[in-house]
């Protein structure tokens, strides 16, 4: 089975209920690590976290996921990203799947620059990107509820995730975990 390494960071627990979401979407068809990246991941500014890089090194799709912060993916995301350098220039990452999944306080809060750059960061690993082939609006479970086909796009109404956010993420799941095990791609390591 090929594995779908889940790579996260949440403080109040929105973004960690999306992964947990696409993880179950995937069961079955993928193992999952869950990984959320922590403060404690970060020292003097960087992030030290190699099991964490390890784990990716063995998967064959990836799902990034961060609520957005002023416009972009959270510090703590980015500190992850910018410690991925060294695979970057051996392009060990190249040809696993990735997708992305992202939440804001408010519905036009900006999650699509966290998504473009979730997908850029996966071009520059040569990474496969993996959008939601759910057109906005037309879903019957009213998936997909903001129409970003770039990635998952959510915000909370009344204080909680929609179920059909919820579903969305599982969906995303599925989707990735199906990819991965049709590509007869091989992790580099
Ligand atoms: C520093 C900071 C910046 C934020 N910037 C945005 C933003 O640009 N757009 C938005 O819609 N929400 C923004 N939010 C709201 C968070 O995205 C939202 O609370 C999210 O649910 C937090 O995710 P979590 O529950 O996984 O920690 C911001 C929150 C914080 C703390």
């Amino acid at each position: 089975m090929p594995l779908l390494a889940i790579i996260y960071f949440s403080i109040s627990g929105t973004t960690e209920t999306l992964a947990h979401a696409v993880a179950r979407g995937a069961a079955g068809m993928a193992e999952i690590a869950l990984c959320r990246i922590t403060g404690d991941d970060i020292v003097s500014g960087r992030f030290r976290n190699d099991g964490l890089l390890e784990t990716i090194d063995r998967a064959s799709a990836v799902a990034f996921g961060s609520p957005t912060y002023m416009g972009g993916p959270a510090a703590q995301f980015k500190a992850f990203a910018d410690a991925s350098s060294e695979r970057w220039s051996e392009q060990r990452w190249a040809n696993k799947i990735a997708g992305g999944f992202t939440t804001g306080a408010c519905a036009a809060g900006d999650q699509l620059h966290t998504l473009t750059y979730f997908s850029i960061l996966a071009a520059q690993h040569g990474m496969l990107w993996c959008g939601l082939d759910i057109p906005g609006g037309e879903d019957p479970a009213g998936r997909n509820r903001l129409g970003s086909q770039l990635g998952l796009a959510t915000h909370p109404v009344g204080g909680a995730l929609p179920q059909s956010d919820v579903s969305t993420a599982e969906y995303l799941g599925g989707r990735l975990a199906g990819l991965a095990a049709r590509s007869n791609l091989t992790p580099s390591s």
